[in-house]
């Protein structure tokens, strides 16, 4: 059975991202040299968040334009806060599902763009296999020819001590595996997946590699692991009702503590494996 979205509420805020998750927008150097922003290129941003990254890419293509795109309107609106318009005109924030372009971002369809760029956010957006597809389409659809679509996200493996930890805590705590299984917000593709359809949508694939790359996290004060699996896990945890949520974090810290803490300072690490590509349009 495919996995189904299970609700449409904003599971982010600006502030949650920022406490548990801010080495997110930082850590990100590779995909940004790939990217390597032309001072008159335009820019999509495909779930660009609360807009860090975006306005660093802005800063690059001072004379071009960029605009970013995301689902949350919590983080859109912190986004927009954060880098007016006013103060940067070559800079715009939108409010848009990236999984249904065409309807709710029909222009920006336009083949104009120099390039399509998205960090962290595909592994979010690809999770309907029924939308895979149309969304590396809209991608194509959005570049002029010879524009490029350059991103990073989660790969094959990626967090998954934590993945699998949450989806046996909501097992033990009664949620049968199908329903967890169709709760889990992400796809993590293979090199091979990605190459495969991006030639497949009409890209020539010029890079698709896969990094492993164990990520430290905030530090419990700030966050840390309970934060990270409150804040990403949340279409998991909504599977159990809000009492017995602390329950299953706390059980899903424990577990995990022999294999994401380390012993001489306490900090917390996570397996992330990163996915990134470059591909252009013909
Ligand atoms: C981990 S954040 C990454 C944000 C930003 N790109 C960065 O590097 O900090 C993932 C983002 O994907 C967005 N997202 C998830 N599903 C989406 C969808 N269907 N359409 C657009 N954005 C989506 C979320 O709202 C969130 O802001």
């Amino acid at each position: 059975m495919p996995p189904t979205q299970t609700t449409n509420k904003d599971h982010w805020t600006s502030k949650a991202y920022n406490t548990s998750a801010s080495f997110v927008p930082k850590l990100t150097s590779t995909v940004v040299s790939y990217l390597d922003a032309q001072p008159t290129d335009t820019v999509l941003d495909i779930g660009c968040g609360d807009g860090p990254l975006t306005a660093q890419i802005a800063a690059a293509a001072q004379l071009g334009r960029v605009v970013g795109l995301d689902a949350s309107p919590s983080m859109i609106s912190s986004a927009q806060a954060d880098y007016a318009h006013s103060k940067h005109p070559n800079l715009a924030f939108r409010v848009a599902d990236c999984t249904k372009l065409s309807k709710e971002a029909p222009d920006v369809l336009n083949g104009s763009w120099d390039k399509v760029f998205s960090n962290a956010a595909y592994h979010w957006i690809l999770r309907n296999p029924e939308t895979r597809r149309d969304v590396f389409v809209d991608a194509f659809n959005a570049l002029k020819p010879g524009g490029a679509l350059v991103f990073e996200m989660g790969g094959a493996g990626n967090v998954a001590e934590v993945r699998s930890t949450i989806i046996a805590a909501l097992v033990i705590h009664g949620i049968p595996l199908d329903e967890v299984r169709a709760a889990d917000p992400w796809f993590f593709p293979s090199e091979k997946w990605m190459a495969t359809t991006l030639e497949d949508v009409g890209f020539n694939v010029e890079k698709v590699e896969l990094e492993y790359r164990p990520t430290k996290l905030t530090g419990d004060d700030e966050g840390g692991l309970d934060g990270w699996v409150r804040l990403f896990g949340a279409q998991l945890l909504e599977k159990v009702n809000e009492l017995k949520r602390a329950e299953v974090v706390k059980w899903v810290v424990e577990v995990l503590r022999s294999s994401c803490r380390r012993e001489e300072d306490g900090s917390w690490w996570i397996g992330y494996v990163r996915l990134r590509a470059v591909a252009k349009k013909p």
